[in-house]
């Protein structure tokens, strides 16, 4: 039978989905929807439309005039829209779930209290608020450790953090006020403090199939510091753990990952078809989540697909038929490293519109193309995130050098984390977790 597989969305994490396709063995066309011509998309790809995503009607038209018969929704905004709903409505099988069970990204009240409901644990003390009356007695109530999230999506741009964007009350209550004006909704919930970690799960509404975990980095600039990004790099050790994790984290965060599947399924009675990604913190009392996602991570997803080995169409397949226990699903036991190169002055200020040059990439199969597009046959950056660069090998230390080796051959008005994957890094993060245990 030959699989005819849309995928949505056209940044990285989609091209290393259409990569993932396009190594399969089954018969396959593959076709894209999404809002950029990205030629690591279009060069693979029998079409690329460029439309609006999140709007039911443009994707199913493309759908349905191509004859697809699995869709794989990539960034969140089209779970938000419902867009998996409508999709199997149509008949066409989805990656990615329905818009009340993508909730467990789309409302941050809704995850905490899901955990409430079902006593899952790893969740902080909360409350969710829609006015100012009892946040100063809240906020009180933590201390010095405290975080506001706006709810719903923000594009990682709703999460303010006492200490690092609030240094006192004022400013807490004064973003608080800010969110009410606008008409929305947020959470208040203790701090965290720890190693911060991502540990994704293939879903089929019973069973789960974990992946590799990965840390991003979410600052602009080296040793972690300015403003916060959609995350500059990623890594991944030979053994899926990573060095400041213990075999209870890992194990904790599995746990969690299938308790809230398990819970969203009795919530809903429905099934959570696609990948979970839980965004975890390792602390001194055991694993905590800091917040969930309904798709892959970017750039996590390069990391992960980078060392599937199982056919990436099987687990598709096996997602949507609910029978991802018959699979098995492995990863070759090697490290990776992924750094994004983005524009200047990015995330505030970046420059836009900039030709760039990727010719001199030695290893042009372990690049991936994001906020770019083709003008007059020039590649030009769009003012995000522009390419990432994975460098796989046996250990971290020779898979950053490939990723940093590479990133630095790419030419025009751009920046990248240096430090990200090498060594006194992570031996920060290590010692970090020695000192909080
Ligand atoms: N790595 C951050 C995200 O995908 O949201």
């Amino acid at each position: 039978m030959e699989h005819k597989i849309l995928v949505v969305g056209s940044g990285a994490r989609e091209h290393a989905i259409v990569k993932s396709l396009n190594n399969s063995a089954h018969n396959k066309k593959i076709y894209c929807i999404g809002s950029n011509l990205n030629p690591g998309i279009s060069d693979v790809c029998e079409k690329i439309n460029i439309g609006d995503i999140n709007d039911s009607s443009t994707v199913i038209s493309y759908a349905i005039e191509n004859d697809v018969d699995i869709a794989i929704i990539g960034p969140e905004n089209p779970l938000e829209s419902g867009i998996s709903d409508d999709l199997w409505k149509c008949g066409i099988k989805v990656v990615g779930p329905k818009k009340s069970l993508a909730q467990i990204e789309t409302s941050k009240s809704f995850a905490r209290d899901l955990f409430k409901e079902y006593q899952i644990p790893g969740g902080p003390q909360y409350q969710s608020f829609e006015s100012i009356e009892g946040v100063s007695q809240f906020l009180k109530e933590l201390g010095d450790n405290y975080v506001v999230k706006y709810d719903g999506l923000a594009g990682g741009k709703g999460v303010k953090v006492s200490g690092e964007h609030l240094h006192n009350m004022d400013e807490a209550i004064k973003y608080c006020k800010e969110i009410i004006n606008k008409g929305g909704k947020f959470v208040i919930e203790e701090k965290f403090i720890g190693e911060e970690f991502s540990l994704m799960s293939f879903c089929d509404g019973r069973s789960l199939k974990h992946m590799p975990i990965v840390q991003d980095h979410k600052r602009a600039y080296v040793n972690d510091t300015g403003p916060n990004t959609g995350g500059m790099g990623t890594y991944t050790d030979s053994n899926h753990s990573l060095p400041f994790l213990t075999n209870d984290d890992v194990k904790g965060a599995m746990e969690i990952n299938k308790s809230t599947i398990k819970a969203l399924s009795k919530k809903f009675s429905d099934e959570y078809k696609g990948v979970l990604y839980g965004g975890f913190i390792a602390t001194a009392d055991g694993v905590k989540l800091i917040e969930y996602n309904a798709r892959f991570g970017d750039p996590e997803a390069m990391n992960v697909l980078s060392l599937i080995e199982t056919d990436f169409i099987d687990i598709c397949v096996a997602i949507t038929d609910g029978t991802l226990d018959e699979i098995n699903v492995q990863f070759n036991r090697q490290a990776t490293v992924c750094k994004y190169v983005v524009p200047e002055g990015y995330p505030n200020n970046p420059v836009k519109g900039q030709a760039i040059d990727i010719s001199e990439v030695r290893d042009q199969d372990n690049l991936y193309y994001a906020s770019v597009d083709l003008q007059n046959k020039k590649l030009i950056e769009c003012g995000s995130r522009t390419i990432a660069i994975v460098g796989i090998a046996n250990s971290i230390p020779l898979a950053e050098a490939l990723a940093e080796n590479n990133a630095k051959l790419i030419k025009g008005p751009l920046f990248h984390r240096e430090d990200i994957g090498k060594d006194f890094l992570i031996q920060k993060r290590v010692n970090n977790m020695k000192l909080l245990r």
